[in-house]
């Protein structure tokens, strides 16, 4: 897209990647995303921050085109969604400073191999003036990558966020209007990216209580006219008390295993405990992702095959500790035909950074019976009082 004016001078470059359906070849993205790339011009300089996918590199020439000057070229994140065109930006401007964080510097020169000698590499805090347009450069380590920093324009009180409070949403319109849209886009992309790095980013987001800001305009998705909605949303998802939430991935071959889980979640139901339950044959593991963000406790549910969980619930169970949800209990439910053991352990080791109490473990040969369900039965009650016991709220 071309530019579009959000303050006097500041300009947004919105690549919408509209047709995007994979991120990191891992989350489905059912609403596209986008890359923002925004110019700040100051009556002496001008800066670009953050660049694009390089798939948009036809788009992003053709804006080049237009802009007369850059002479400093702003890398807040190293990772080529936002860096991939920077090459292009220092061909065009030859003059252009490239800025980042010393370990910025490191990540560029080894993924995009752009010589020393382009960098000016800044400080936390420093600022530089454009004239009449002041960036402060304010390290952020850790959503997601250990080199990232967010740009803050002081005159406008604009915070350039780059991933920090990013969504996967394309459209046309710059900013987040329909905010329950945004919110769960928002939250589909914290879950993936963000999510393992909750003690840093609650450490990050306390560094920027201290500066006001009056917009947010981050790398993907729609510009935050109100940061307290996103800003917000981050407390919630990142506290350590999880809600009153059970997440229960399964996979069932034959049948048995869908009736344990389909008696688990009614009971819980009576009980006052919310389950999200996600068939992995079918379901879209963002969505899963989403509700690990707040789940108490992870039920897995599978039957046994070859001498291990299904694979699909394997990967699940791999995702869910890669992602470290805040879950405090874990339950495993199943069925198998001559013996049980290897699922067990397998996905008990699987889950080592998951760091829950395990309430139980049910596993029937073939059919669930009277007694299978009873157990079943006690699984929930167990649950709903650890949830209760701990103070989870719906
Ligand atoms: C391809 C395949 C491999 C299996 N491997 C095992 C196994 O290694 N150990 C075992 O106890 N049962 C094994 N089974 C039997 C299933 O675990 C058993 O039928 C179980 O009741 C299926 O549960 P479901 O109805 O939820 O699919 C296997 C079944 C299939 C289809
Ligand atoms: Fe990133
Ligand atoms: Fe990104």
């Amino acid at each position: 897209m071309r530019a579009r004016k959000i303050k006097e001078n500041v300009y947004s470059y919105p690549y919408v990647d509209w047709d995007r359906r994979l991120f990191d070849s891992l989350i489905p993205l059912p609403d596209g995303t986008s890359y923002n790339s925004y110019l700040v011009k100051g009556v002496a300089k001008t800066a670009l921050i953050d660049s694009a996918d390089p798939k948009m590199l036809e788009d992003f020439q053709n804006n080049l085109k237009s802009i007369q000057k850059i002479d400093y070229m702003i890398a807040n994140h190293a990772e080529q969604d936002h860096s991939g065109l920077i090459p292009v930006v220092l061909a065009r401007f030859p003059e252009a400073k490239l800025l980042s964080t010393p370990k910025g510097k490191d990540f560029l020169m080894d993924l995009l191999a752009i010589p020393a000698e382009r960098f000016q590499p800044v400080e936390d805090g420093q600022t530089i003036d454009l004239g009449g347009k002041t960036l402060q450069f304010i390290y952020t380590p850790w959503v997601h990558w250990p080199e990232t920093m967010v740009t803050y324009l002081k005159e406008d009180k604009i915070l350039f966020s780059c991933d920090f409070f990013g969504s996967h949403l394309a459209q046309s319109g710059l900013y987040a209007t329909d905010e329950a849209k945004v919110y769960e886009s928002a939250k589909r992309y914290y879950a993936e990216i963000m999510m393992p790095f909750r003690g840093q980013i609650k450490r990050n987001l306390e560094k920027l209580a201290a500066i006001d800001i009056q917009m947010i305009a981050p790398s993907h998705g729609p510009i935050y006219p109100r940061p307290s909605f996103i800003m917000d949303a981050y407390k919630d998802w990142i506290g350590d008390t999880p809600k009153n939430i059970v997440v229960l991935p399964y996979i069932s071959m034959h049948g048995s295993t869908k009736l344990m889980v389909d008696r688990l979640v009614n009971k819980l139901a009576e009980e006052g405990v919310e389950t999200f339950q996600f068939d992995l044959s079918a379901t879209d593991i963002g969505k899963l992702a989403i509700a690990l963000v707040d789940a108490a406790t992870v039920v897995i549910a599978t039957p046994t095959l070859h001498g291990g969980p299904h694979p699909n619930v394997a990967y699940a169970a791999m995702l869910a500790n890669a992602l470290r949800p805040k879950a405090k209990f874990a339950a495993l439910i199943g069925s198998y035909g001559w013996g049980e053991k290897g699922t067990i352990d397998k996905l008990v080791a699987a889950i080592p950074n998951l760091k829950v109490e395990v309430l139980g473990t049910v596993f029937q040969k073939g059919l669930p019976r009277p007694e299978t369900y009873d157990v079943i039965d006690q699984l929930a009650v167990t649950i709903a009082q650890k949830h209760k016991e701990n103070g989870y709220k719906n």
